[in-house]
């Protein structure tokens, strides 16, 4: 699988070892930046990656700030996209069965980097139900179509 991954400087260091990983287990993996823990504004990494998506250059994406939130939120702001905060295995699982979510974010404050890994895992081995959750996620663009 083509994996995106992007992070502040707050989620740096698991952006690292999600990369590691991904890549020993044969990924092929995509960084977006950033390059260290220099303080950065998550918005653009959040853009960066997402665009990265559209264009089909991976995918399925991992974002990572201190939180997961910021990032999570600009990342919603780019058209096309649905990406989820997640933080049980369970919810990094759903979000790509029932909600069809090609982006999840982690925060590195907020999470054990051993648990980011199974997230990862969980994210990225996930497939979309379709069926009535293509319906919910069709009402979900359309609002998004609104002006
Ligand atoms: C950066 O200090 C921090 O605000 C950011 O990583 C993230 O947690 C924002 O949601």
């Amino acid at each position: 699988m083509r994996i995106a991954l992007g992070s502040d400087h707050g989620g740096y260091r698991l952006k690292e070892a999600i990369k590691e990983h991904l890549t020993k287990k044969g990924h092929f993996v995509t960084d977006y930046g950033t390059d260290s823990i220099e303080s950065v504004d998550y918005p653009d990494y959040a853009e960066k990656l997402c665009h990265g998506i559209l264009n089909g250059e991976a995918d399925r994406g991992i974002l990572i700030c201190g939180t997961g939130i910021g990032i999570a939120i600009a990342a919603n702001k780019v058209k096309g996209i649905r990406c989820a905060t997640v933080s049980d295995v369970f919810s990094a699982k759903k979000c790509v069965e029932h909600n069809n979510c090609q982006v999840m974010s982690l925060g590195e404050r907020t999470i054990g980097f051993g648990l980011a890994l199974e997230l990862a895992e969980a994210f990225l081995t996930a497939t979309f139900e379709g069926d009535r959750h293509q319906r919910r996620v069709d009402k979900i663009m359309e609002i998004e179509n609104q002006k």
